[in-house]
This record gives C-alpha cells, structure tokens and sequence, in this order.
C-alpha cells in the first residue's frame, strides 16, 4: 500500500485500554464473523450483541451492508475494492477495541490474506475469527435479499460463491454451522467461548 502520511506522531493517551476494560468489567476483543452472503451472520452479530448486553457487556456491531452506506460507500465488491473494505473496517474495530468495546463485526471477507492482514495488527488474543458455515445451496435457498437470483441471472456481478471466490477460514478460533443448530445455541456457542477464554464474566 502507498503510504501518503508522512512526518506524522503518535500521541499517547493517559486512560489506557486496560484502564477502560477494568471501568467496563470485561476484556474487549473483536469477534470477526466471516461467511457466505446468507450464511446468517447479520442475525448472529444482532442477537450475540443483545446477549451481551444482557450481560452488561459494552459491545458494538460493524456490519457490512452499514458500513458501506457510510464510510465505505465509495467501494465495490472487485477484490482491491473489498481488500480496502477489509483493511479500513479492521482499523476502525481496532480503535473501537482499544476504547474497551467487544466489537462484533460481520463481513463476507471473502480472502483469506484480508482477514489475516487485519488479524496481524491485533495483539494476540484482540482477534476473534468466527466462521459462519454454511453450504452455499443453503444460502442461496435463504437468498433473503434476492441476491442470490440476481447473480444467477446475471444481472449481479463479481457475486461471492457465484462469481467471486470464498475462501474458507482454515483455523478460525470458533466455528458456528448456522445450518444444523438454531440461533440461541449459535449465540451460546459464542459467549461459551467468551466465557471460557475469560474475555467476560
Ligand atoms: S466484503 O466481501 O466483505 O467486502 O463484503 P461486505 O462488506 O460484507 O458486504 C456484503 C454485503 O453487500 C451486499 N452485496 C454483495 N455481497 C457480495 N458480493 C456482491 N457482489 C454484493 N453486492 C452487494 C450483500 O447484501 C452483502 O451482505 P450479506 O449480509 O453478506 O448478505
């Protein structure tokens, strides 16, 4: 990437992350839902973000059908246009981190090498991958908004799983096959493993 900011400084704040996440009672991470359009990731990221509430957790869902009505309405889905779509939701997850928030972002990232790159500016551990399996006849079944049948009948290009690649997680830190399990055991499998690795209480 070029770099066009130079002669730049980092200032350091005096409230640092541990400071807010001990204000908050909880570790702040970013869960990274990745998955076919479809798959059920929106639905997750809603009701694992209403879970957490109830559990007096401070969260906030990244999700890309919003973004990219704002801040990143000035892409397109080629595979430039995604990896920059990527790389600026991982920066704003990262600054949402830092402010003591479990971030709960939900985006196809259909490439492998976009969700590692956001995955390396992260300290060990701030990074939560969660695959949101599910086979793409199922999804295009769902097709909830027509999408599906637009790329078919193409009328819909660079369609991910129909005209764009996606590329499988190969050692995601969690796993939800949103086709065999109903939503409340998909958001339990989620806060099981907040629980477990201690990220909340
Ligand atoms: S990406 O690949 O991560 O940059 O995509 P993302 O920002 O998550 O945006 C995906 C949503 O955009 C809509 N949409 C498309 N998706 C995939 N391919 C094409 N060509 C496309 N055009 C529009 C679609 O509503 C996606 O939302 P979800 O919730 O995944 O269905």
């Amino acid at each position: 990437m070029k770099i066009n900011s130079t002669n730049v400084t980092w200032h350091n704040a005096k409230v640092t992350k541990t400071d807010r996440q001990k204000l908050n009672n909880h570790k702040s991470c970013v869960l990274w839902l990745t998955g076919l359009s479809g798959a059920g990731k929106s639905t997750l990221a809603i009701e694992v973000e209403r879970e957490l509430y109830k559990y007096g957790v401070r969260s906030y869902v990244l999700d890309g059908d919003n973004v990219r009505h704002g801040l990143n309405k000035d892409l397109g889905f080629s595979p430039d246009d995604r990896k920059e779509n990527i790389r600026r939701i991982g920066e704003v997850a990262k600054l949402f981190v830092d402010s003591g928030l479990v971030v709960i972002a939900s985006f196809i990232s259909p490439y492998k090498a976009d969700r590692d790159l956001v995955r390396s500016i992260y300290p060990d551990g701030d990074f939560i991958e969660v695959y949101v399996k599910c086979l793409i006849d199922i999804c295009e079944q769902r097709d909830p908004k027509g999408l599906y049948k637009m790329a078919r009948a193409g009328k819909l290009k660079d369609f991910t799983g129909i005209s764009a690649p996606y590329e499988e997680p190969i050692e995601p830190e969690l796993v939800i096959n949103s086709a065999n399990q109903d939503i409340n055991s998909s958001v339990e499998q989620v806060i099981t493993y907040l629980k477990q690795h201690k990220y909340i209480e």
